[in-house]
């Protein structure tokens, strides 16, 4: 029997999130992409604006227009800026759509968006009723969820990387947790900014955003047994993708083989992480252009810290992908409808 398929749009296509939408939708299998929207004002030919999509003629971009949008979409993908994203998915979900929006506004409660966003708050019904996205640990949520807030991609990697450790009833010593985390530059958006030109980003390195990421609130509402964290977010001068080695003291010597059995029972049947074995580090390029994240453990005995490594494309598992898959599962579809492609290598 023919699978029928479910009308999709996206909001902010001309963005890297929003063009890595385009680029996974066009080819889901359930899904029919009837309605891509951008900043403009007047309609235009996708493939004009964005020639990376010449062989799908038949997609336009149109300006946004919440009506039309309701009218033609079941699914809306909402990949604006934060401060931008929040009203326009709140409408979208007011008009009966399941909205999955890729911002931080739905992701934090009123106060802590304020002050670390340093933007006016959104609707606050809506901030609570919205499912945070973290797949993996959400997804009994997500099912039935109608407004999803789909996690940040240092987020991302860093919950993956430690949330199994919740379940371990060993004493950390004092000391926070640091999640020191590394991204390439497409993290930040297309929008021109001097620092992102090739001479000044190439062959360099920087930590950026320094005790105030964004992201910070977020990963320790999903980690409360191990916050306060140390979030220390670097630019690396690549295109994409998201590196973090997080640092866990504890009071005593472990036997590694503890983490691995834990991290193990944790991503058991899990299609998209990869705890790798003993001895092997996670690299980049054996995730870009994939859904996948891939954590590798190592117990330093002489200091007592566990170091966990996770590696994600932010603009996959960190943004679109885990997009896609959060849909897959409100649709009821299988999760990795769509995501089935592997990392691009070299
Ligand atoms: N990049 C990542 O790795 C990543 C990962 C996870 C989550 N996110 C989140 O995803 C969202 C999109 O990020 P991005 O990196 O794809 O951003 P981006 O490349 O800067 O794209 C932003 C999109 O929003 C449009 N836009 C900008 N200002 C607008 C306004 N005032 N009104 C309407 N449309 C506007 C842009 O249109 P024009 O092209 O015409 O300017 C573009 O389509 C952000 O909320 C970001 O935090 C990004």
């Amino acid at each position: 029997m023919k699978e029928t398929k479910v009308a999709v749009g996206v909001v902010g296509a001309t963005g890297y999130s929003g063009m890595e939408l385009v680029r996974l939708l066009s080819s889901h299998p359930r899904v029919n992409l009837t309605y891509v929207a951008g900043h403009g004002e007047s309609v235009v030919s996708l493939a004009e604006k964005l020639p990376q999509f010449v062989s799908l003629p038949s997609l336009n971009l149109e300006p946004f227009d919440v009506e039309v949008a309701a009218k033609r979409c079941e699914v809306v993908f909402v990949a604006l800026p934060s401060g931008t994203a929040g009203a326009v998915a709140v409408a979208l979900w007011n008009k009966g759509c399941v909205v999955i929006d890729l911002s931080g506004d739905l992701r934090l409660p009123q106060d802590q968006y304020v002050q670390w966003y340093h933007l006016p708050a959104v609707a606050a019904e809506a901030q609570k009723q919205a499912v945070y996205g973290l797949t993996e640990w959400h997804r009994r949520e997500v099912s039935s969820a109608n407004l999803i807030a789909n996690p940040g991609c240092y987020a991302t990697a860093a919950i993956l990387a430690l949330r199994p450790l919740l379940d371990l009833d060993l004493p950390l010593r004092r000391g926070a947790v640091v999640v020191d985390a590394k991204s390439g530059v497409s993290g930040a958006g297309r929008k021109p900014v001097q620092a992102f030109q090739l001479a000044e980003l190439s062959d360099n390195f920087y930590a950026y955003k320094v005790g105030q990421h964004q992201h910070t609130p977020e990963i320790e509402a999903e980690l409360s047994g191990l916050s306060p964290l140390l979030l220390n977010t670097q630019l690396l001068p690549i295109a994409r993708g998201i590196f973090v080695c997080a640092y866990v003291p504890f009071e005593q010597g472990v036997d590694e083989a503890v983490f691995h059995s834990l991290y193990a029972r944790a991503y058991e049947g899990e299609k998209f992480i990869t705890v790798l074995p003993p001895g092997q580090v996670p690299q980049l390029k054996h995730v870009l252009g994939s859904n996948a994240c891939h954590v590798g453990l190592n117990f330093d005995s002489r200091s007592r810290v566990l170091q966990v490594f996770s590696v994600l494309d932010n603009l996959q598992k960190g943004a679109a992908g885990q997009a896609v898959q959060n849909m897959n599962v409100r649709m009821g579809w299988l999760e990795d409808t769509g995501l089935s492609v592997l990392s691009m290598f070299p």
